[in-house]
């Protein structure tokens, strides 16, 4: 049996045009990319979390000279929100990137890793996490959950 796998996204022209609440989680992940450290890519990567309880959690992508060490902003975010935040669910991830290596009309989305690594945190919870994602050139795609992003990943669980 053949069968079709579709989901819906919106995507904006500009992060101007989301609502308050997300535009101030953008400009939150915008100063915690400034904060990242990428002298090898030169690609700076921000992510703000918004937790349950209305914390908001910062992460950004920190290299390593030993390549393979180094962690994307996404999972830095997500991890320390379960370091920290263990019992809150993550209802939104916002994550922006700046840097040559892509170009400005590139679309920017998290790596397969990072996917894999939201999936768990959508699992673990009892409600989708919404994905905001913020090209170089304002362009913005709002995904309703991570399901979209990784279809039939490991430990999907239905
Ligand atoms: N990076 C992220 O932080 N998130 C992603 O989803 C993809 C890539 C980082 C890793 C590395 O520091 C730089 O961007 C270039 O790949």
């Amino acid at each position: 049996m053949e069968k079709i796998f579709q989901f819906n996204y919106t995507l904006l022209d500009s992060w101007k045009s989301l609502s308050d609440e997300h535009i101030a989680l953008v400009e939150k992940a915008y100063e915690s990319m400034e904060r990242a450290y990428a002298p090898y890519s030169k690609f700076k990567v921000g992510a703000a979390a918004k937790l349950s309880n209305g914390t908001v959690v910062l992460g950004n992508n920190q290299e390593n000279i030993a390549y393979p060490s180094g962690l994307c902003a996404e999972r830095v975010a997500l991890f320390y929100a379960g370091a920290n935040f263990p019992n809150e669910e993550v209802d939104v991830i916002v994550i922006v990137a700046r840097g040559e290596l892509m170009p400005d009309k590139q679309l920017l989305s998290p790596c397969g890793s990072c996917r894999q690594v939201m999936l768990e945190t959508e699992n673990r919870q009892s409600k989708p996490m919404k994905v905001i994602l913020v090209n170089q050139d304002e362009r913005t795609m709002i995904i309703n959950s991570v399901q979209h992003l990784l279809p039939f990943g490991f430990g999907t669980f239905d």
